[in-house]
């Protein structure tokens, strides 16, 4: 098994949106390594964030890796336009099922180029995504209900991020662990120390004064 960097993705839900395209080129200044972009519908969860063509505009802002997360029922519809507007990695989650197949949607993600990851709420058992982890480049295990900003971090997620290193290892896997919600200095030692290596944050960076101090603290504790 190869070992898996720690990186952290700065979530551009909590950069100020009246200077979006400064905000993204300080965060990438202070050493993001993964742009994380949160699309919301307003359906799958109670809040309405942004579109490919913002996916598209911060594209052409950089050549990191933009690390998509849908939060939306259609996933399998949208899927071809975010690829289209440049993500990188596009995260579904496994409780829009009833909606779309997510065994085709993850194989319609890594035919379209791009890597797939896989989500569940943290009230969702684990078992449900453990058929499709062979067919996962990404797990992200949300620490917080998805749908907004700022919330407080549930520590007792840590149990799934063990499991999802347990699981990788002996089914010889090779699949990221990213966290998202709540993540600030503690939260990132303790989900490093139980198996994680993505760290989705919005709140600790983009509120914080110095970015760069910030990023440095998260992937170092
Ligand atoms: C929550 C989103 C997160 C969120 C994280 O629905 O998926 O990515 O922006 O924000 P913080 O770090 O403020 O909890
Ligand atoms: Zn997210």
């Amino acid at each position: 098994m190869t070992a898996h960097r720690i990186l952290v993705a700065p979530s551009i839900l909590a950069a100020d949106f009246g200077h979006l395209a400064k905000e993204v080129g300080s965060v990438i200044a202070a050493g993001a390594d993964w742009l994380h972009l949160d699309i919301m519908d307003g359906q799958f969860v109670d809040n309405i964030s942004f579109g490919p063509g913002i996916v598209q505009l911060i594209r052409g802002l950089t050549t990191l890796p933009l690390d998509v997360h849908l939060m939306i029922e259609r996933a399998d519809h949208y899927v071809p336009r975010f690829l289209e507007a440049g993500a990188n990695s596009i995260t579904v989650h496994v409780e829009a099922e009833a909606k779309h197949d997510v065994a085709a949607t993850l194989r319609l993600i890594r035919e379209g180029g791009g890597r797939a990851g896989l989500t569940l709420n943290p009230a969702t058992p684990f078992a449900t995504v453990e058929p499709h982890l062979p067919n996962v480049d990404l797990l992200l295990i949300m620490t917080v209900h998805p749908g907004f900003g700022g919330q407080s971090f549930r520590p007792e997620m840590m149990e799934k991020v063990q499991r999802a290193g347990q699981l990788r290892d002996s089914l010889g896997l090779e699949y990221e662990i990213e966290v998202d919600g709540g993540i600030n200095v503690e939260t990132a030692r303790l989900s490093i120390e139980n198996g994680a290596n993505v760290l989705v944050a919005g709140t600790s960076i983009f509120k914080h004064a110095d970015y760069a101090e910030a990023i440095r603290s998260l992937r170092d504790g």
